[in-house]
């Protein structure tokens, strides 16, 4: 598992390689908490200014500028103000939040601080999902730590801010991912997902001011204070600032845990190079699915000799999206419907039921896959799948369903070579474990 920068100095990974990094020792030792003294020394505005001019983007999925998101929360609410970390990490191919928590917590830890100060919250909660125990004990084990520091709790560093930060588990739902079934979660209700608006940032948990951020968007904070807002930005572009995360799975040689520069130029490079190319040498690239199970699938004519950009514009250029940077690649070895299938019974699984054409809707995909895999595909099956797709997408309560609906259409638009033998009732899937895998 490679853990490295490219094209960037490390500032994510900065310290993930040093032993011990997860002790408050070795914090401090590498600048640790420094940027929240000075961020303390800050007005609230100057630091949610700094944070605005940076250009940083939600590192969870939807990519909304979180600079932007810290000044929707009502200065003069009397409420209560939380900040909460989506540390759920569960779309499907991410896994660079567990290193960031593993290796660094106390970049978290420092982040949460730096935003609740900017936000006058008093109280931190660290949300992950029931598989990430083990990193609920690590975060404990720092944040008691950094209480012993006078860093968490009351009068931080002898100042009149005082913050507590939690930790809390779910029970292992893709759903409690989305924010707002994250926070019936955390309130001790089943994760159903809330109207928006209003948005949490003016009623979140317990109905009071709420900021949710991933925990990546989190760690990049204290980078921010560190180098203001403007240099951060210059990292990456105008409007895709820093660096970001890439969680790389699947048929490369090196996966691993990227960090690039916002607009790193090009994905054929980042693949064939960067990656250690593909897994096998005599097979070709076949697609890759760049942020999430949850984005359009690319063909690898859309990514060779393409010079794709790799930030929130140039995915959109090449017809999909950055969402989580979960990287999937994919070769020739790959048959799309049945990993298609595949992810259909995750959505159709992960679904909570809450709404018709979210339950409904994934159902009769797993129902209409399983049929084609079976050899009893038909010809009318693409236009059903399509359409089946087009009542679930924009027309769900949430985003899950938006997501079940790209996944899909994404494939048999652009795979439709290998949908044609299954819809002509000629071939069924593989029983062979391998032909499923990315
Ligand atoms: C089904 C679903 C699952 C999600 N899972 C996660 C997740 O595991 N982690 C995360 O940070 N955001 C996830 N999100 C996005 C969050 O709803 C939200 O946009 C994010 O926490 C905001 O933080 P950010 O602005 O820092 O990205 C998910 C969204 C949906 C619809
Ligand atoms: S879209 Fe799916 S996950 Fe979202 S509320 Fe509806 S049923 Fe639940």
């Amino acid at each position: 598992m490679e853990i490295k920068a490219i094209g960037c100095e490390p500032l994510q990974l900065k310290r993930v390689h040093l032993e011990n990094s997860h002790t408050l020792k070795v914090y401090q030792e590498n600048d640790g908490y420094k940027w929240l003294k000075k961020a303390m020394e800050m007005s609230p505005d100057a630091i949610i200014g700094e944070v605005k001019a940076s250009v940083l983007r939600g590192r969870g999925g939807a990519g909304f500028p979180t600079g932007m998101k810290w000044s929707f929360v009502p200065k003069d609410s009397p409420k209560q103000k939380y900040i909460v970390c989506n540390a759920d990490e569960s779309e499907p191919g991410t896994f660079k939040d567990r290193y960031l928590m593993e290796r660094d917590p106390h970049a978290l830890i420092e982040g949460m601080l730096i935003a609740a100060f900017a936000l006058n919250s008093q109280t931190c909660y660290i949300y992950t999902r029931g598989e990430y125990k083990y990193l609920i004990d690590i975060m404990d084990e720092a944040v008691e730590e950094a209480r012993a520091a006078n860093l968490v709790g009351k009068n931080i560093l002898g100042s009149d801010f005082s913050c507590e930060v939690y930790t809390h588990t779910g029970a292992g739902a893709y759903i409690c991912g989305e924010e707002t079934a994250l926070l019936s979660s955390l309130e001790g209700y089943r994760g159903h997902p809330r109207m928006k608006p209003p948005f949490p940032a003016v009623e979140g948990l317990y109905a009071s001011p709420t900021v949710v951020n991933n925990v990546e968007t989190l760690t990049a904070v204290p980078q921010i204070i560190e180098m203001g807002g403007i240099s951060w930005r210059d990292l990456g572009t105008e409007k895709s600032g820093g660096t970001k995360l890439w969680s790389v799975s699947g048929h490369v040689k090196k996966p691993g845990v990227y960090e690039l520069p916002m607009g790193y130029a090009d994905m054929e490079r980042f693949i064939l190079e960067d990656c250690g190319g593909m897994l096998r040498d005599d097979k070709k690239l076949k697609g890759v699915i760049p942020g999430g199970s949850s984005v359009y699938i690319m063909r690898a004519n859309d990514v060779i000799g393409k010079k794709v950009l790799m930030d929130y514009e140039g995915l959109v250029a090449a017809g999909s999206l950055v969402g989580s940077g979960g990287f999937i690649v994919i070769d020739e070895t790959v048959d799309i419907v049945d990993s298609t299938k595949n992810l259909t019974e995750f959505y159709k699984h992960e679904s909570c039921g809450w709404c018709t054409p979210c339950r409904e809707g994934t159902d009769w995909l797993v129902k209409i896959f399983n049929r084609i895999a079976e050899g009893n595909g038909r010809p009318e099956d693409a236009q059903l799948i399509l359409d089946l797709c087009d009542n679930i997408e924009g027309k769900s309560f949430c985003a899950l369903g938006d997501a079940a609906a790209w996944a899909i259409q994404g494939a048999i638009k652009r795979f439709p070579e290998d949908f044609k033998p299954y819809l002509n009732g000629q071939k069924t899937t593989s029983t062979e474990p391998e032909a499923r895998k990315f």
